[in-house]
């Protein structure tokens, strides 16, 4: 039986108890013949309440930890009420006890060293499904707070059940009622993540979702009748179909585009950030967001991982400009491609950098002093018309360049 637990209220319409109380389906969908079919029964799935942590997931962490250290003081200072949700929130911490998603989430907000100047009200959402990981869950949680004691404006609530069911009763149908809210969604497998569920969280205005998906067990599953249904729940469509007359990288990178155009149908930025242990393809965090600050902030994240654990990371969202995400940057890409895209014109600083934001993988803070300002030294780029008293490598407002051809 489903049973939600909060530390106070939440939400404030009661929720339906039919939908507490459906029983776990496990990882299955329903067939064309409407009987459910495991289609993941193949996928290493661990068994236990509490697993090993392995490189991607603690890659995933620090994008997660990244990412809430950015939008927290943002959202949390200009709304009375934010939201951050877990669709697939697991037992709060792994074997080895590393803290999981959840703890991550909520000691980005305790552990803030802006904290004191975050007013709004903010409401944790934790969904698992599993109820002994439901039940750690809990205990993962009471172990922080008595610890670190939340503040009055932090609420936990927890959910015993499955996103797909609760995911619907947790955004309340009134658009005035709606805090910006961001969601991760990260499940073992690809069912139970309907696309038709994450356009009604990416359709909204502020909310925002982080969704992991596995593409090489997708790519290795595709031909099979069994996964038909779930790949067409998880797309909306029956694109993901063009993958099956290709192999290798060319099939991951059709689903990997496919999944990304299927999100920008219902919000306006998509980055895919590639986690590559042992340098393999494909296991990929998609990040929507409507907000172009939200957008800069994720890159933000993304290029502060450090590559650990014999992971490499990436930013795959247009293969051809495929970029890694290390220490020190390949600055000549940027130029490569701000050159491609200017070529022979003159260009403000304001379209370049917003450019570099949302046509490139790369960040707001590469292109001045990093990227301009050695292609001026070297004679490349030039300001037009400069204002007087400029100094060559600054950047100021209504600056104009061109690329020397
Ligand atoms: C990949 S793990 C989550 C790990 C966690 N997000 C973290 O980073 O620490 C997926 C979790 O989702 C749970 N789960 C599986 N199907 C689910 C569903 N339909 N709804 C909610 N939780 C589900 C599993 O029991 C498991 O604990």
């Amino acid at each position: 039986m489903g049973r939600t637990a909060m530390t106070r209220e939440y939400p404030k319409k009661p929720m339906p108890t039919d939908a507490m109380t459906q029983p776990s389906q496990g990882d299955s969908v329903v067939g064309a013949k409407g009987h459910r079919v495991d289609v993941e029964a193949h996928l290493p799935k661990p068994k236990d309440t509490c697993w090993r942590i392995d490189s991607h997931t603690l890659a995933k962490h620090r994008i997660l930890r990244g990412y809430l250290q950015a939008w927290l003081p943002i959202v949390g200072t200009s709304f009375p009420r934010i939201r951050l949700i877990d669709g697939f929130a697991g037992p709060g911490r792994y074997a080895g006890g590393e803290p999981g998603s959840p703890i991550i989430m909520l000691r980005a907000i305790l552990e803030h060293a802006a904290r004191a100047t975050i007013s709004a009200e903010i409401t944790f959402v934790f969904i698992e499904e599993r109820e002994d990981r439901f039940e750690e869950l809990q205990r993962s949680i009471n172990a922080l707070r008595a610890v670190t004691p939340f503040p009055a404006n932090v609420v936990v609530g927890t959910r015993h059940g499955r996103f797909d069911q609760l995911m619907p009763l947790i955004a309340p149908a009134d658009e005035t009622q709606r805090p910006p809210t961001f969601a991760f969604i990260d499940p073992f497998g690809w069912t139970d993540v309907p696309m038709k569920l994450n356009s009604s969280i990416l359709g909204i205005d502020h909310y925002e979702a982080l969704i992991y998906v596995p593409l090489p067990f997708i790519a290795r599953f595709v031909d099979d009748p069994a996964v038909e249904d779930s790949l067409t729940l998880l797309y909306g469509d029956e694109t993901w179909r063009t993958a099956r007359a290709l192999s290798g990288e060319a099939r991951i990178e059709a689903l990997r585009s496919g999944f990304e155009t299927a999100m920008l149908k219902h919000t306006d930025y998509v980055r895919a950030f590639d986690i590559r242990p042992d340098g393999n393809r494909g296991y990929t965090l998609f990040f929507g967001t409507r907000s172009l600050r939200g957008l800069e902030k994720m890159k933000d994240a993304m290029w502060s991982v450090d590559p650990a654990g014999g992971c490499l990371y990436s930013d795959t969202t247009d293969p051809n400009q495929e970029v890694l995400f290390r220490p020190e940057p390949d600055f000549s890409q940027l130029e490569l491609m701000l050159r491609q895209r200017f070529a022979g014109e003159v260009f403000s600083i304001e379209a370049a950098e917003l450019f570099v934001l949302e046509g490139t993988p790369f960040a707001k803070s590469h292109l001045k002093r990093r990227t301009l300002k050695p292609a001026e030294a070297a004679g490349r780029l030039s300001a037009v018309d400069p204002a007087p008293g400029r100094q060559r490598g600054t950047y100021p407002s209504g600056t104009r360049l061109r690329f020397q051809t």
